[in-house]
């Protein structure tokens, strides 16, 4: 049965989609009850969600517990090798099948009157099944599993909704800059250790929002990180987004990369063995152009974030690239679980794979110097956010930056640099890939049938 959702809630987003227009943004939107309620079944029972690396199933049965929006999955690898999404509810009385946070196991049983599953999802037994249900027929109460699961260069995404498109079409545009990032490596990458888990008194949108494209804050916010040194080999100087590219990729995804003219060393090959690995199966473009990127941060919306970069830890030591992973989980409008996790290349010496992880702990670990910068203003946006003082008067934010009324040259050119799809926006002192996350995020919160492709032209403003 459709579910009905109440004709405020669309004037909402109608008012979300006229201040966008303008440049500016409701505070009070974001940590609405109402519109929390409605992207849990809006968004995130329907868009392509990140659960999980291949790595972290490698073998028949090994398994980890997930969440897509608030409701509890299991991410299996099957008997049959096949990697399925099962929604962690037993078919009897709705009670959990899984009680831990990953392992191996053929069956799952449940603990309340221990119907057992296999781990490709199927019904295989009950106690005293044959006395207390005779001839029921199992195989139409096998767990129940995600519509669509699909792995893209050992990056599990799930979509619960029999209607989306595929993972490729989904990412439109951003598949380019996936493949860019993730795709060039003859090995894979793998996840190094547990994914980190902690509390952020914050919307999952302000930290989606802020990996999306909030360069500018990087400057002000982080600048006490340059002054040691920690980020010495990426920052030149304390005006990061002056080299920084953003890229609008259409369907509410966007990225921002530093990409330079020329290989200079600090590109994606930086490792001493980076020549060993990389491989140009995906084309002569990509690879160059992954020479040339020394960082990436970016979102799929809506809550998978992506961040790579060089650091270096001493002024002798040398650079090291950390990359993490990380989906922002919403638990309540005011509460976001970071799930984070540390990711490299398969092919690095074990002594790198330390020191990769080493310079990602400290940086976007849970007690990293970036995070703990990162997360009190977003706290304090959503303190604001709740105020009644600003529902009273209708806060409005200011989302202007690289508007044109705003005054600022912002140039939407950087094709001479950077090839890839996409509205380019170069250098990043601009907002307009937040305001096309949010463009995005009411697309989905409309009622309706499944939202079409957005363009990276209708992310920017431009109305069909
Ligand atoms: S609720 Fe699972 S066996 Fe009864
Ligand atoms: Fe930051």
């Amino acid at each position: 049965m459709p579910i009905h959702f109440d004709p405020q809630v669309d004037e909402i987003l109608d008012h979300v989609d006229d201040s966008l227009d303008a440049g500016t943004f409701p505070v009070s939107v974001l940590t609405d009850k109402g519109l929390f309620d409605r992207e849990l079944e809006r968004i995130f029972t329907r868009a392509w969600v990140y659960v999980g690396h291949e790595s972290e199933i490698t073998s028949r049965g090994d398994y980890v517990h997930r969440y897509i929006g608030k409701d509890a999955f299991v991410l299996v690898r099957g008997e049959d090798d096949q990697v399925r999404v099962l929604f962690d509810s037993c078919r009897h009385r709705g009670a959990l099948i899984c009680r831990a946070e990953k392992g191996n196991a053929s069956h799952f049983r449940c603990s309340y009157h221990g119907w057992t599953y296999a781990n490709t999802g199927e019904m295989t037994g009950a106690p005293m099944f044959r006395k207390a249900y005779g001839s029921m027929d199992k195989s139409k109460w096998g767990l129940i599993q995600a519509a669509h699961v699909e792995n893209l260069h050992g990056f599990i995404f799930a979509s619960l909704d029999p209607e989306a498109p595929t993972l490729e079409e989904y990412l439109g545009e951003m598949k380019w800059y996936f493949d860019l990032v993730y795709g060039q490596l003859k090995d894979g990458w793998e996840v190094i250790g547990e994914p980190m888990r902690s509390i952020v008194h914050a919307n999952w949108k302000t930290a989606s929002e802020n990996f999306g494209g909030d360069d500018y804050h990087t400057m002000f916010l982080h600048k006490s990180l340059t002054e040691v040194n920690l980020t010495a080999f990426y920052m030149d100087d304390t005006r990061a987004p002056l080299s920084v590219m953003h890229v609008l990729a259409g369907n509410g995804h966007s990225i921002a990369l530093d990409v330079r003219p020329e290989d200079d060393g600090k590109g994606f090959w930086m490792w001493p063995n980076g020549e060993e690995l990389y491989t140009d199966a995906l084309g002569e473009e990509l690879y160059d152009t992954a020479r040339r990127t020394a960082s990436h941060v970016g979102t799929i919306f809506p809550n998978f974030s992506i961040l790579g970069f060089p650091l270096q830890q001493t002024v002798e030591s040398g650079p090291v690239a950390m990359h993490v992973i990380r989906v922002w989980l919403p638990r309540s409008p005011t509460e976001l679980e970071l799930i984070n996790w540390v990711l490299v290349p398969k092919g690095l010496t074990e002594e790198q794979k330390t020191e990769a992880a080493r310079s990602a702990l400290a940086t976007f670990g849970t007690s990293g110097t970036f995070e703990q910068d990162d997360t009190e203003p977003w706290e304090a946006v959503a303190r604001t956010s709740e105020t009644a003082f600003a529902k009273k008067i209708d806060m409005q934010l200011n989302y202007q930056l690289g508007m044109p009324q705003n005054g600022t040259a912002i140039s939407r050119q950087g094709d001479e640099i950077l090839s890839g799809p996409g509205i380019k926006y170069f250098p990043a002192f601009e907002e307009g890939l937040l305001r096309g996350f949010w463009r995005r995020w009411v697309q989905f919160m409309r009622p309706g049938d499944y939202p079409t492709t957005m363009t990276p032209a209708e992310q920017d403003g431009e109305r069909g």
